[in-house]
């Protein structure tokens, strides 16, 4: 096994095992990627105060996130055909999530269906929906999640039509992939992801073929989305989903203070601060620059989560001394999965936690839960002085 001490180290085997059109997939934000840049270059601006003589002994990042107790601020996000990034992906992470104490979000969009990934793994995990036309087919998928045990409803808001990523049409993004002369050229040089693939039945989206009806084409992401999703999602739509759901919410795709109050106002147990990793609005600010203002803003009334471009632990560090109660992660974890399956996510979040005690510990903290703003140093002008 390579000596794995970064993210970047798995990025890097991801890259070389899964196709082409996978990691395209994971690795794009929509138009000109100026926000899927910022998410994390926004990051590197913010530095930490280093503090010595402090008692470092004795440290933990145990915390809790909607009342669950997680051995660190951090949740596996939801992503959408995470099992093609790796044979049977969506019970691989979960699994690793479940054995680090962290949160698993199911994607709508999964290759392993919500019943499936129940089946195969220990605990309760949380369930993330896109608001679907369909009424039918909404009140079913919240019925499955309920039954399944999910702990959780993640509503994601920010993807009520898709946003464009020019390298997912160019590539036929698909699942399972067809076998264009492309697309077998470059399967031809992943023979292990292949060959795994090959072993496994789950290579649909395990929520939809077989519960959704009137789908064109079921294999593509593009076209299912455009012609399923609710564009008149709105407050009083969400607020109806909370009630069929009626247990823990979270709303996922907040950057906005006036968004953030009227999610507060809903009774979201927590709101997800996300540009959805760059993918949707592209030009939209970071999400790290949103977040001071939204937890001056509603941070006593709500939980706040903040998820895009978190790639290290002193990423987590940063966003939970800012205010966020937890982060998620989306593309840390997968390049984990895509490169070393189960193993792989646990890497990634072995780095993660070791980056997030070390740093801590540096910066003169013991505990995660008494990080605060005292520990950073962010540049005067760092949320911008934009005019709307
Ligand atoms: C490949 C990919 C697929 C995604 N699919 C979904 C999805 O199905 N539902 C959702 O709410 N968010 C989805 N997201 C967004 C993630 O949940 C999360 O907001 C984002 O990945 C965070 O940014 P990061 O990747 O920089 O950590 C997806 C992200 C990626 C990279």
């Amino acid at each position: 096994m390579p000596v794995i001490t970064t993210i970047d180290d798995l990025k890097r085997i991801y890259r070389r095992r899964v196709p082409k059109m996978f990691y395209d997939y994971c690795e794009s934000g929509s138009w000109t990627e100026q926000t899927f840049r910022e998410n994390t270059s926004d990051f590197d601006q913010i530095r930490l105060r280093q503090r010595v003589a402090v008692d470092m002994d004795g440290r933990t990042t145990a915390s809790q996130m909607i009342g669950d107790d997680v051995a660190m601020p951090v949740a596996l996000a939801p992503v959408g055909m995470t099992g093609m990034q790796h044979a049977d992906g969506e019970i691989l992470a979960c699994r690793a999530a479940q054995k680090f104490g962290v949160p698993y979000t199911l994607s709508t969009m999964s290759i392993c269906s919500i019943e499936d990934v129940a089946e195969n793994v220990e605990k309760p995990f949380w369930f993330q929906l896109y608001a679907i036309k369909d009424e039918d087919y909404l009140r079913r998928v919240i019925e499955r999640a309920k039954a399944a045990k999910c702990s959780a409803l993640v509503i994601t808001l920010d993807l009520q039509i898709l946003g464009q990523r020019h390298k997912d049409l160019k590539n036929g993004l698909s699942a399972p992939p067809k076998m264009t002369v492309p697309t077998m050229l470059n399967l031809a040089t992943k023979w292990g992801w292949g060959l795994e693939m090959l072993q496994t039945k789950r290579r649909f989206f395990g929520n939809i073929v077989g519960h959704a009806k009137g789908v064109s084409d079921p294999s593509s992401l593009m076209s299912w989305t455009a012609e399923n999703f609710d564009p008149t999602l709105n407050w009083d739509k969400i607020a109806k989903i909370k009630e069929m759901w009626g247990g823990k919410v979270i709303l996922k795709g907040v950057l906005d203070v006036e968004d953030a109050r009227m999610a507060a106002k809903v009774g979201a147990d927590a709101i997800v601060v996300s540009n959805h990793g760059g993918r949707q609005l592209d030009g939209a600010l970071s999400s790290i620059r949103m977040l001071r203002p939204i937890v001056d803003e509603v941070g006593d009334q709500v939980e706040i989560h903040l998820d895009s471009g978190i790639r290290s632990g002193q990423d987590v560090l940063k966003a939970v001394a800012m205010g966020a109660k937890g982060v998620w992660i989306g593309r840390a974890y997968i390049y984990g999965l895509g490169a070393m399956g189960e193993k792989g996510v646990t890497r990634a979040l072995e780095v993660i936690h070791k980056e997030l005690d070390v740093s801590m510990a540096l910066c003169g903290r013991k505990d995660a839960n008494t990080l605060d703003r005292e520990v950073l140093l962010v540049p005067e002008g760092f949320e911008g002085r934009w005019q709307a």
